[in-house]
């Protein structure tokens, strides 16, 4: 079974209402055709606006959620919030969480755990940084990151996730990886898929790649066997990401 081309836009901590609604107009008059799956993050407070604003087949997500329903956990926003909201997905164990806010691998899994137990779809993050690629340490530390998420879900809940490897030091830098190295992890993550979880997941699962992703490194990477789509940041913002979306087109 193939699997279906994804591309995500994690706008991170950018835009205003109106710049984010040219974004979503954008997107809405490039009538995508949804042969590639396409899922748009903005900040929290512009969920709902973009929710609204945004034409099928592309779907809005979360940035990050807690691992709680509802309670005592000021500035956080909670899985069963966002279904109740229409929004159907959420960006997990991004590396600025994971490095600016804290995030450790079990409370991404705990975060992850929650928001599948919501019936939301995930794209969980995963990434080694600059001295643990030059260490040799990349499958280690990717393995690390998935075995704290597979500790803690089912192996069906794996249907409910796609997996984003993003090398910590090609996000934002304009230093993107090499089709390669990019491959090479990829097939790491999908042989651990195998041995971990299942056959099938192996072989459904999407692994996507982000780090300094635009429209003229896309293609290449696109046609790697193992590369099922992208999770674009800074690109994200700009017109070029319609091409980015359109890459398999
Ligand atoms: P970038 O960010 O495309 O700006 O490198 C990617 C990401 O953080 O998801």
């Amino acid at each position: 079974m193939a699997r279906q081309f994804f591309v995500g836009g994690n706008f991170k901590m950018n835009g205003s209402l109106a710049s984010i609604k040219k974004i979503i107009d954008d997107l809405n008059n490039a009538n995508l055709d949804g042969k590639t799956e396409v899922v748009v993050a903005p900040p929290a407070l512009y969920l709902l606006s973009v929710q609204k604003l945004l034409n099928a087949p592309a779907q809005v997500s979360a940035q990050n959620a807690f691992t709680e329903a509802s309670g005592a956990f000021t500035g956080e926003i909670s899985p069963n919030q966002l279904k109740d909201a229409d929004v159907h997905w959420v960006i997990l164990g991004h590396s600025e969480r994971r490095a600016l806010f804290g995030d450790s691998d079990k409370l991404v899994a705990d975060k992850v755990k929650a928001a599948v137990g919501a019936g939301l779809s995930v794209i969980a993050c995963i990434g080694e940084t600059l001295e643990e690629r030059e260490n040799g340490t990349t499958k280690q530390v990717v393995e690390r990151q998935l075995d704290a998420i597979a500790n803690v879900i089912q192996p069906e809940d794996w249907k409910k996730i796609v997996i984003a490897y993003e090398p910590v030091w090609a996000i934002g830098t304009g230093k993107v990886a090499t089709v390669q190295q990019a491959q090479d992890t990829h097939a790491d993550i999908r042989a651990w898929l195998e041995k971990k979880i299942s056959k099938e997941a192996a072989e459904t699962t999407r692994i996507i790649y982000g780090g300094s992703v635009n429209a003229k490194n896309a293609p290449e990477l696109a046609g790697a066997p193992d590369i099922d789509g992208f999770l674009v940041g800074g690109a994200s913002l700009k017109p070029e990401f319609i091409d980015i979306c359109r890459v398999k087109a």
